[in-house]
Order: structure tokens, then C-alpha cells, then sequence
């Protein structure tokens, strides 16, 4: 209704509300380097367009009369209370979209009770971030390290500092081939930011010999590349986590259903089907395509979350109706920041709220558990 109203006083968005028309503004705005990170994808860029496309191939049957006047959007998962089934996804090295960064990011979604994911690779420390997010809920993403000690240290920082829920990101022990970041030779990385949990933690300092400083920066910076993921893991490795995290866990980037059984297996809370926005495996298959086993084979039984290629309120129903609990916002949230730090994120956030309220509301539901395969035709 604010967005609404806004227009009898004449008050206009700062930014579109078609949240699809961000990307072409940020381009315009931001440096090459900058827009190529947040815009890029692995190779051709195929499984970035394919996550789209899926979206396309599912069309909702709105139904009619059936007393939508109160809606509830709330949703508890992984035991975090939810205004909304919309989770802020873990974006890493934010300082290349605006100096606020993962502080703004905080800000924004606390305001609106989302709940945030922060990244490892974030370019603030966690400690920070939570300072930054207050009471808001958050979600802390690890990037699996090669050193245990280290990998262990972050688990007990994160829990320290409030994160209450664990996502571990598979898809990523290594950065794929993405030719916008290599032709840019990886400025902003080679840069040295989004380094900020590692160079902050102790076991990390005592690996390089001490604080970081200008003297050992680049060994620093070396020495965070070579353990930055871990290609060795195998399933058995989870229980490191179990010891380590006493909260829920959920494992990101699952696309096939055994991948699912196996984390159920292997005694985990959830999984999130996603293939990183298409950044990592270019021809993988659409991440909203795998949804669906997936839910089949361990829905119900575990969390299982969404996310690459959501943009709009209508692919968040969508989702949920193929048996996402949630789903994780990635780019859209990114070009909001970039565009209008903290204000533009909270824009953005507030955008697909209020379209998913709607898109919900006139296709005949008042929950998110109405929400059913029945809700879809393909197209
Ligand atoms: C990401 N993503 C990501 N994931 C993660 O687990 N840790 C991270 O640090 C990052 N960093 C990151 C940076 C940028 C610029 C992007 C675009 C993405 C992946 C992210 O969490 C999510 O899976 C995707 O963004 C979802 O795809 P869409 O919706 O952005 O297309």
C-alpha cells in the first residue's frame, strides 16, 4: 500500500519497481569490473539464461472467490520466523558494489525482518555485520576451507556472533571459468577486499605469522587463495560439521535427488537447490528443473530452500508451488545495493514482498502453505 499511496503525494520510486530493470541501470552506473562481478556468469553463460528460461516453461491458474482478504506470508524455516518465505542469499565481496557493503546490506534486511546470509567471503567481518543486522535473524555461509583449525574457528565465531543457522556451499571449492572476472583480470579481488574474516581470525594470523600488514599483505593474499576451498570433501566430511555447529545446517547447491538423500542421510536440516546464479558449471541444468525431484525425494522430511533466477513475485510462487520452503534472493538485492546502498536494498526488498503478496492474493491463496503444485500448469 505505501508503494501505492506514494503516488498521491507525488512521491516516486528512486529506483524501478520491476525489479528485472536494475541490471540495465547498474550497468550504466557501475565501473566494468564492478557489473561484470554481480552480473557474471560461468562460460556462456547458458545455465545463467536457462535459469530463466525455466521460469518461463510454468505459468499459475489463478483461482477465484475464495476470501483472500487476509493474507499471511509468515513461514518458519530452518527455525527462524519469517515475515516472508525470502531469504537475502550470501553474496560475497559487496565492497565492489558499494563501499557500505555487507553493513548496508545488514541494515536493510534487519528492517524489514528478513533474514540475511552472510558470506565468508564478505568484505566485513562477521562481528561486524552482526553489529550492523542488531535483533535481525542471520544465516552464516561457510566457504569450506582447506584448514580444519581455520574452518572450525569460523564456525565458532559465527555461533559467537548470533548467526543461528549454517549454510555450507558446495558448488564453489574452486571459482568456475568466468570470463567477465578474467577479462578484468580479478581487479577487484587482486585488490585485496573481501578478505575480512580471514584476515581478522587468529588461526588465520597465526598461518601467516601474525597480524596482516601492509609487509605480509600479499603473502596473506596468497595464502587465503591456495586454502580457499577444498576439492578433496567427500560426504564423510560432514560430521566435522555436525561437531563443530551445534544449530541447524543446510547444504547449498544440490541440484540432483540422491545429493538430497545423501544430506539427509548424513543427518543434515536442509538442502538449497541452487547452481550459484549459473556461475559455476556453464550447460548445468536450470536450477528451478532440479527443483522438483528434489522435493519429491526428501520434501517434507527436510528443509529444502530455492534460489538462481528468481526476480520477480511471480517466480517466488512459482518456487514454492514446485516444494520450495523458501527461497534465497541473490542478484536483484545485489543491484539494489550497488544502486542505493542500504536504501536500495531495503527498495528491493520491499518490492518483492509486496508483489509476492499480491501474485499470492489474486492466483487465490491467503498462505504460503496453500501453495501446491496446483497452483502450476506447464506451459
Ligand atoms: C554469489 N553467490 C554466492 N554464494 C555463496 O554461497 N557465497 C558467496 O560468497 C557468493 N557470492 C556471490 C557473488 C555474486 C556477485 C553473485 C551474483 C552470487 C551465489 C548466491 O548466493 C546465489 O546462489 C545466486 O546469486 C542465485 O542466483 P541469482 O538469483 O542471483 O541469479
Amino acid at each position: 500500500n505505501e508503494i501505492y499511496l506514494g503516488g498521491l503525494a507525488d512521491v516516486r520510486p528512486d529506483l524501478p519497481t520491476d525489479l528485472t530493470r536494475l541490471a540495465a541501470l547498474a550497468e550504466r552506473r557501475l565501473s566494468a569490473a564492478s557489473y561484470g562481478y554481480l552480473a557474471g556468469a560461468a562460460g556462456s553463460e547458458a545455465t545463467a539464461r536457462a535459469n530463466r528460461d525455466a521460469f518461463d516453461r510454468w505459468r499459475i491458474v489463478p483461482r477465484m472467490l475464495r476470501d483472500v482478504a487476509e493474507r499471511d506470508l509468515s513461514v518458519t524455516v530452518l527455525g527462524t520466523p519469517m515475515p516472508a518465505p525470502v531469504v537475502l542469499a550470501p553474496i560475497g565481496v559487496q565492497s565492489i558494489l558499494h563501499p557500505d557493503a555487507e553493513l548496508a546490506t545488514a541494515r536493510a534486511a534487519a528492517s524489514t525482518g528478513l533474514t540475511s546470509i552472510l558470506s565468508t567471503a564478505a568484505s566485513s567481518t562477521m562481528e561486524d555485520v552482526a553489529e550492523a543486522g542488531g535483533s535481525g535473524p542471520r544465516w552464516y555461509q561457510l566457504y569450506w576451507p582447506k584448514d580444519r583449525d581455520l574452518a572450525a574457528s569460523f564456525l565458532g565465531r559465527a555461533e559467537a556472533a548470533g548467526y543461528t543457522a549454517l549454510v555450507v556451499t558446495l558448488d564453489t571449492f574452486t571459482l568456475a571459468w568466468r570470463p567477465r572476472d578474467l577479462d578484468q583480470a580479478y581487479l577487484p579481488f587482486l585488490r585485496g577486499i573481501g578478505v575480512a574474516n580471514y584476515f581478522s581470525d587468529p588461526v588465520f594470523q597465526r598461518a601467516v605469522g601474525g597480524p596482516v600488514t601492509e609487509e605480509n599483505r600479499q603473502a596473506a593474499l596468497l595464502h587465503w587463495i591456495g586454502q580457499f576451498g577444498n576439492p578433496s570433501l567427500t560426504w564423510d566430511d560432514l560430521a566435522f560439521l555436525r561437531e563443530h555447529w551445534d544449530g541447524p545446517i543446510a547444504l547449498k547447491g544440490i541440484q540432483h535427488p540422491d545429493d538430497a538423500r545423501r544430506a539427509l542421510d548424513a543427518g543434515m536440516d536442509g538442502v538449497i537447490v541452487s547452481n550459484h546464479g549459473g556461475r559455476q558449471v556453464d550447460g548445468a541444468i536450470a536450477s528451478l528443473d532440479a527443483l522438483p525431484l528434489v522435493a519429491d525425494a526428501v520434501g517434507g522430511r527436510m528443509s529444502v530452500l530455492f534460489d538462481s533466477g528468481i526476480r520477480t513475485g511471480a517466480d517466488v510462487v512459482k518456487a514454492l508451488a514446485l516444494g520450495a520452503e523458501a527461497v534465497l534472493l541473490g542478484r536483484p538485492y545485489a543491484y539494489g545495493l550497488a544502486l542505493g546502498g542500504e536504501a536500495g536494498v531495503r527498495h528491493v526488498l520491499r518490492c518483492i514482498q509486496a508483489e509476492l503478496e499480491l501474485t499470492l492474493a489474486l492466483s487465490g491463496h491467503r498462505t504460503i502453505s496453500e501453495l501446491t503444485l496446483d497452483a502450476l500448469v506447464r506451459a
